[in-house]
């Protein structure tokens, strides 16, 4: 981003006041209010900051009006090769280019050294209900790193930021194979340093004691394509938790188990589960693919379309545009099939040529289409926003570190417009 190329004027009780504007690299423009209230007495309204650059990132670009995505510079449809490799997004989204192959096999190793859980943090899940939520497990499980790993707790270089990254990306696989295996009441399945990232994440997810799970090649891409779909977003909601934490100096476990959390919302990462509920429910004859729409629209009715519209997005998520296309080529290499994918294209077609969509420009977003290819790789519906967010953490290890390092950064704390009670006086409890 240039320094400023502009000025704003903003004129108030026969004030002129002058603003600079910033341009970013892809043109976007910015109007810099961070004097307004020092030198004005003036805040900025925007009660869900739809409209609030919250800091510079040279992380992701997203244009939601064309549909288009890029990690570092890269259109995301590049990712989607023959073999696409989550481990080298991971990297490239943390340090900002592409690893050479030294780097890559460091990475890697990094990985592979750190899959095991300490003993201690293992004999937690012992400690849970069988039936606790996964997203609830996942963040305790995060926030619990830190007790095992206080050796990260301050991170002043790019060294001890890879170790913990690398502690963090690797584990958290194992933490969302245990959590599965204990809700299935199955025996914990302990990594196998021989497999790559994500076929060991299917080893522990599915292998049986003395009876090995074969990971398929077309299972092994599909997982890294779906992980590296959900690696980076910019400046979501957990991105933004991420952020928040991150700028009280709270580190690395903690601000990562606070993105978890916000992920798990229905409006945010939670999504996953409730376009299969969704979609499940049609299917059993619930109700029929017409009726969904209907609800949707209906403003009395709380119903939404899971799995469309987008904040950012006014567009085809390019994200949804590959899952789209992935699941129809794992279903054809796998010959599976799956009536959930024809309830969904069904939903698709209706819900694109209906003008209360087009109108607000309502497209499917991310996670309408990836719960069909983890049901397909075997993945229980509960564990699908964990499944998100081992692919998103890459990206919150990115923003907290570009939020750490930034120059001059300082506490995330937004002002308020208050509308409450004016002055009043408190009341003895018997005169109330
Ligand atoms: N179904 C029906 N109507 C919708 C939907 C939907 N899925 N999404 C938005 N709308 C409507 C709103 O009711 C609103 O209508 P109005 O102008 O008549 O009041 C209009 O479209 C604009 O929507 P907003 O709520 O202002 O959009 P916002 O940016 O606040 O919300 C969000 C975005 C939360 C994603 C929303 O589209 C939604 O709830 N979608 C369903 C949940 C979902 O799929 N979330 C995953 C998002 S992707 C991700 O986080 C990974």
């Amino acid at each position: 981003m240039s320094d400023f190329s502009d000025t704003a004027k903003l004129l108030i009780d026969d004030k002129e006041i002058e603003l600079n504007v910033y341009t970013g690299v892809e043109g976007d423009r910015a109007i810099d209010v961070t004097s307004l209230y020092k030198d004005h007495k003036l805040t900025t309204y925007d009660p869900s900051l739809g409209n609030t650059a919250i800091c510079r990132s040279s992380i992701t670009y997203i244009d939601g009006e064309r549909g288009v995505l890029r990690y570092r510079g890269i259109p995301i449809e590049q990712f989607n090769r023959s073999k696409p490799n989550f481990i080298e997004v991971a990297w490239a989204l943390i340090f900002g280019r592409l690893p050479d192959h030294e780097e890559l096999g460091y990475f890697h190793d990094a990985l592979t050294d750190n899959e095991l859980l300490h003993e201690g943090l293992r004999n937690q899940f012992m400690a849970l209900p069988v039936d606790a939520p996964p997203m609830a497990i996942l963040s305790a499980m995060i926030s619990m790193m830190a007790c095992y790993h206080k050796e990260f707790l301050q991170l002043e270089d790019e060294t001890s930021l890879l170790g913990a990254a690398a502690r963090l990306i690797s584990k958290v696989r194992t933490i969302a194979a245990f959590t599965h295996r204990r809700s299935a009441g199955l025996p914990f399945i302990y990594p196998d340093p021989n497999l790559r990232y994500c076929a060991n994440f299917l080893h522990m997810m599915f292998s049986l004691p003395y009876k090995q799970f074969e990971v398929s090649e077309e299972m092994e891409d599909a997982l890294n394509l779906v992980l590296i779909l959900h690696a980076d977003h910019e400046q979501n909601c957990s991105a933004s938790a991420v952020r928040v934490v991150c700028s009280a100096q709270a580190n690395l476990f903690a601000s990562c188990s606070a993105g978890v959390n916000a992920l798990w919302g229905p409006l945010h990462g939670g999504a996953n589960v409730k376009v299969m509920e969704m979609l499940e429910m049609i299917y059993r004859g619930g109700h029929r693919p017409e009726e969904c729409i209907a609800a949707a629209k209906d403003k009395n009715n709380q119903f939404r379309l899971f799995g469309f519209g987008h904040r950012v997005y006014r567009n085809y998520d390019p994200r949804a545009k590959i899952l789209k296309t992935a699941c129809d080529r794992l279903f054809s290499k796998l010959k599976h099939k799956d009536p959930l994918l024809d309830v969904a294209r069904k939903l698709e077609e209706l819900a694109l040529r209906d003008p209360y969509f087009i109108e607000r420009k309502l497209y499917p977003n991310v996670d309408f289409y990836s719960g069909i290819l983890l049901r397909a790789m075997g993945i229980p519906t509960n564990m699908f926003t964990v499944m998100f967010a081992i692919g998103r953490l890459p990206g919150w290890i990115a923003q907290w570190k570009e939020q750490h390092f930034a120059d001059g950064a300082k506490i995330i704390r937004p002002r308020q417009l208050y509308v409450g009670n004016p002055k009043s006086d408190y009341i003895e409890i018997e005169k109330r």
